[in-house]
């Protein structure tokens, strides 16, 4: 006789590797479907990019990837540069790539920043309000993509923790210096979350959003990606309720062949098999992220999501509209937030 809980125990995990295929399957579907996207897409880049001389903009990672060659770009316009990534190897990644780019090191600041720490980036936000200054741009783009399991320093799952709560807390903690930076520029102040088509794999579970229960690396990416483009439309009601003068964009930069694809094996194939394609240099995305950071065209319309420069349908129109309230309403309490934007 079989006892009930070895089958339970059973099924359990015929159910979770059933359910695991049928994601690798929406996965390879949507890759794919990206991928060949991508070939018939080119780039919009600004044409006339705008002078920002002496305004400040703040971007997080920015040591590699797309962040860096988004970071020259903001140079290039004149901003004031600071950089928000980890002390050690990163930080000397930033200035050893600045100096290949033949930019002077003191033309943009690095302030120590690890995302998937709360504490970091509490400590970060204070440096910065303690200088008093007006932000004009915040682009919140550094990211952890398909990572196994693993913990954050506060013990939430580390790619919703990085790519979502700790940009969230960010966003929270720095929203009073954008305010003031779009009340004295000349535009208004601009967000800029860098996300993903990846969220168009269309997963949030709300009473797991830890992957306690639960745990599928490219699910815990796509969701994380899914709340920050939730996170954009509840943050642009927030800002027109309180008439802030921000500007809220969330974007897909394209499929880019930055160091990412690097990393794993099946990344690398995919590369090759669809070497034929038109895959993005970091180069070009970083050309997607400036032309949302700076295009006024957009000037009226945030809140909204952008794939490949143009204004597309979210994926959060794929869920029910009370989701992003509850998502709202949960990520605060896990923050501690009293009033967003309020500290
Ligand atoms: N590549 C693509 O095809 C693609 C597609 C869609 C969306 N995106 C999005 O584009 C953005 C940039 O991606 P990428 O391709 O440039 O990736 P990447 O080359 O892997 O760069 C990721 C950046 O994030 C930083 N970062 C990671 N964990 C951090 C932490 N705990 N604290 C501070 N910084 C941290 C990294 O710094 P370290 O060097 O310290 O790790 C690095 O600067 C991401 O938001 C990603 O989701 C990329
Ligand atoms: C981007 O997402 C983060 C959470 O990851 C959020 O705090 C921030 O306000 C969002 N900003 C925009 C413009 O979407
Ligand atoms: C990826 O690896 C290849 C081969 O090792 C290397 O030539 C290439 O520069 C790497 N790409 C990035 C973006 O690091
Ligand atoms: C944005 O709206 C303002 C006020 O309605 C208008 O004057 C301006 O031309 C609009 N800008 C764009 C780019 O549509």
């Amino acid at each position: 006789m079989y006892d009930s809980s070895k089958l339970r125990v059973i099924m359990e995990s015929i159910r979770s590797f059933l359910f695991n295929l049928f994601i690798m399957a929406k996965v390879i579907y949507l890759g794919v479907k990206q991928f060949f996207q991508e070939a018939c897409r080119t780039v919009n880049p600004i044409n006339d990019p705008l002078n920002r001389q002496g305004e400040y903009a703040i971007i997080t990672g920015g040591n590699r990837g797309i962040g860096f060659y988004t970071l020259l770009g903001l140079q290039a316009s004149g901003m004031k540069v600071i950089a928000g990534c980890r002390d050690g190897r990163s930080k000397q990644q930033l200035f050893e790539k600045l100096e290949e780019a033949g930019i002077p090191a003191d033309s943009v600041e690095w302030i120590n920043l690890d995302l998937s720490s709360l504490n970091s980036v509490k400590i970060f936000a204070k440096v910065v309000i303690d200088r008093n200054i007006r932000i004009s741009l915040l682009i919140n783009n550094a990211a952890i993509m398909f990572t196994t399991y693993g913990l954050s320093k506060d013990g939430f799952e580390q790619q919703f923790a990085v790519n979502y709560l700790g940009h969230f807390l960010l966003t929270h903690l720095l929203l009073p210096q954008l305010v003031e930076g779009g009340k004295h520029n000349r535009y208004a102040s601009r967000i800029v979350n860098v996300s993903s088509d990846s969220s168009f794999l269309g997963y949030l579970n709300l009473d797991d959003l830890h992957a306690k229960s639960f745990y599928n690396k490219f699910v815990a990416y796509a969701q994380s990606k899914l709340a920050q483009v939730l996170f954009n439309e509840m943050l642009h009601t927030h800002l027109t309720q309180n008439d802030h003068p921000i500007k809220c964009y969330a974007i897909h930069p394209g499929v880019v062949r930055s160091n990412w694809y690097n990393t794993t094996w099946y990344l690398k194939i995919s590369v090759r098999i669809t070497g034929f394609c038109n895959i993005k240099s970091e180069t070009l995305a970083a050309q997607r992220v400036l032309y949302t950071s700076f295009s006024p065209v957009l000037e009226n319309s945030s809140g909204c999501y952008l794939s490949d420069c143009k204004i597309t349908t979210p994926a959060s129109k794929l869920l029910c509209p009370t989701l992003r309230l509850k998502l709202w309403d949960v990520t605060l309490k896990i923050l501690d937030i009293e009033q967003f934007g309020k500290l």
